[in-house]
Formats: structure tokens, sequence, C-alpha cells
């Protein structure tokens, strides 16, 4: 039971209170013609598969940046080979790539997810993106020999 001091406390205090929502200042009004006109051009939106691989290779941790180098590169040219880079793709079918810093995982690479399933795949050779783009990209099948996580998929 509440005594009358924490029942008057628990009434003024609302969520927006709590997480200081209310305090925040007024957003400035943004000016974001340049950007919605690029990311018009990208292709950017709903139904894009994005494909973020890490190219930390300063670090290097989970592939060398060799290895790395060439699973971006390879990546690279087969969504273009296969039109699946949204800003030229007709079909249903669109993606992106995006590098990304590291992941955390650090071994086992070179390390690539397909979002938004949050599919996230390890030993992305060459061979093994070909497989994830065709089976999982295009498909709609995850290459499960080459998940990572979720595992119980694997
Ligand atoms: S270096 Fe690639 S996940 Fe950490």
């Amino acid at each position: 039971m509440k005594d009358d001091a924490g029942a008057r406390k628990s009434a003024a205090e609302s969520p927006a209170d709590r997480s200081g929502a209310d305090r925040l200042a007024p957003l400035p009004k943004p000016d974001l013609k340049s950007a919605r006109s690029r990311s018009k051009k990208l292709g950017l939106g709903p139904g894009q598969k994005v494909i973020l691989m890490c190219m930390d290779r300063k670090t290097a941790k989970c592939a060398s940046g060799k290895e790395m180098a060439a699973a971006w590169k390879h990546l690279k040219s087969r969504m273009k080979q296969w039109g699946l880079k949204s800003s030229k793709s007709n079909d249903s079918v669109r993606a992106m790539r995006v590098a990304v810093g590291c992941i955390g995982v650090c071994r086992g690479g070179p390390i690539m997810a397909v979002m938004p399933d949050g599919l996230w795949y390890g030993s992305c050779t060459p061979q093994v993106i070909d497989r994830i783009l065709k089976e999982h990209v295009i498909d709609g099948r995850p290459v499960t020999s080459h998940l990572i996580s979720p595992i119980d998929l694997a």
C-alpha cells in the first residue's frame, strides 16, 4: 500500500516525465529535399533487402583484409550482374549493400547479414555469397549451412 506522498508522486509522473520526452527542445525544421531525392535514386524503401558486410579491414579479426575485400568486390559484381541493385532493379527483388565496421563477432568471417530478415552468415566466400544471393535474397530460402545467427535455423 502506498502512502499519500507515494501516491501523489506516482500520479504526477507520467511516462513522458520519466523518459524526459517533455523536456526535449523542439526540433529544427529539417531540409531533407536533397536526401529524399538521393534516397529515391537509390531505391531505398520498404521491400528492399539490405546486405550488411563487416569491412573492418583495420582490425580484420573475422577474416583477413584481403578476404573481406574479395567478398565485398564479389558481392558488388554479382548484385549488378543479377540485377539486384535497388536503383536499377525492375523486379520485385531489390537489394543494396552496406559496408559496416566490426559487428563484434570477430571470427568465422567474412560476416554478412541480410536485413530486414535478421539472418547473419559466416565464412562468406564468393561461392557462399552466390548461394546467399540466389537462395536467400532471390528465392527467400536461408542458406542454413552458413548461418551463424539465429542458430536454431542452422
Ligand atoms: S572484425 Fe569483422 S566482426 Fe569484428
